[in-house]
């Protein structure tokens, strides 16, 4: 698969954000936490405290995001797991930043300086659910500080507690793989614009992982993969074919169209309807 990339990573402007924080709170998908990492993080992110956000939680298998949970931890990154659409997660927020950031406290508790608020700003790749984050922690009620009068629009923080402080402008991370299977993870969870994508491939991928990691799951949606009667014959086009006349995804003359019924087992892969599917896990379990 030929997929265009975008170039560099991180904005220069967003990098010159960092210099103004404590901690950089990094999203990424649960469904594929390391494709979905930028591998310059913590090169950008150093002297910084961490934390990491397993966002879109509700789509990806518990059991795979508990063994992702227990992986960061033992990278010394605290984790959380989140559905950021909700907007019942401030407290373990605000509780998980005080262990995160419990150096910066203790060294301006040294020096006499008591609740200074942390600083902190939010990154990650493209389609993450960084805004949908900052939004839902943010609440309607969140004041906003920081922009003086007669300067140009900047940065904004938005005072989160009496303890944090949010950059309102998240850093976009490019993701960087010069791997195709991390492209194609990327690809499967949205984070690459479709327009450069073969949705037949995605499609043809998301089948055969799914057929091999989650059978069950995608049998209750798809029905049973078929057994060729050919040898020669490709079980999960056979597959693709069969959901095809079950959606009615058919061109004229009954022909198959893969572009369309492709484009909606991604679409149901995306939005859950499949089920709770991870495209990876960590190597130990
Ligand atoms: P970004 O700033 O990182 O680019 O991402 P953004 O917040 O715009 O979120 C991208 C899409 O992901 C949005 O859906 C958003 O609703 C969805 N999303 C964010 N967090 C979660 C989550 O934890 N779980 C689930 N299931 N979805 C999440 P969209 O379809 O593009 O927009 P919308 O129609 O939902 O508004």
């Amino acid at each position: 698969m030929q997929i265009q990339w975008y170039p560099g990573h991180m904005t220069k402007a967003r990098q010159e954000d960092l210099k103004l924080v404590d901690l950089v709170m990094e999203l990424t998908d649960a469904r594929a936490p390391l494709a979905g990492r930028n591998p310059d993080i913590d090169k950008l992110a150093a002297g910084k405290a961490r934390m990491i956000f397993l966002n879109k939680a509700d789509l990806a298998d518990d059991q795979a995001t508990l063994a992702w949970m227990d992986y960061f931890r033992k990278k010394g990154i605290t984790p959380i797991r989140l559905d950021a659409r909700k907007t019942n997660f401030k407290k373990a927020v605000v509780d998980g930043v005080k262990i995160a950031c419990q150096e910066n406290i203790e060294r301006d508790r040294r020096k006499g300086i008591l609740n200074r608020p942390i600083r902190a700003m939010v990154v990650g790749i493209p389609n993450v659910g960084k805004s949908t984050f900052i939004n839902s922690l943010a609440g309607k009620t969140a004041a906003k500080t920081g922009n003086k009068p007669g300067v140009t629009r900047g940065n904004q923080w938005i005072k989160i507690d009496k303890q944090l402080e949010l950059l309102d402008t998240p850093g976009i991370l490019w993701p960087k793989f010069d791997d195709e299977a991390i492209g194609m993870k990327l690809a499967c969870v949205g984070s690459i614009s479709d327009e450069v994508l073969n949705m037949q491939e995605i499609a043809y991928h998301l089948l055969s992982y799914g057929k091999a990691n989650y059978n069950q799951l995608f049998e209750a949606r798809y029905g049973a993969v078929p057994q060729p009667d050919d040898e020669r014959d490709n079980e999960i086009v056979l597959w693709m074919e069969n959901i095809a006349r079950q959606r009615g995804c058919l061109k004229r003359g009954a022909e198959t169209d893969f572009d369309k019924v492709s484009a909606q087992i991604t679409d149901d892969f995306r939005s859950g309807r499949i089920g709770k599917v991870s495209l990876e896990v960590p190597k130990q379990i």
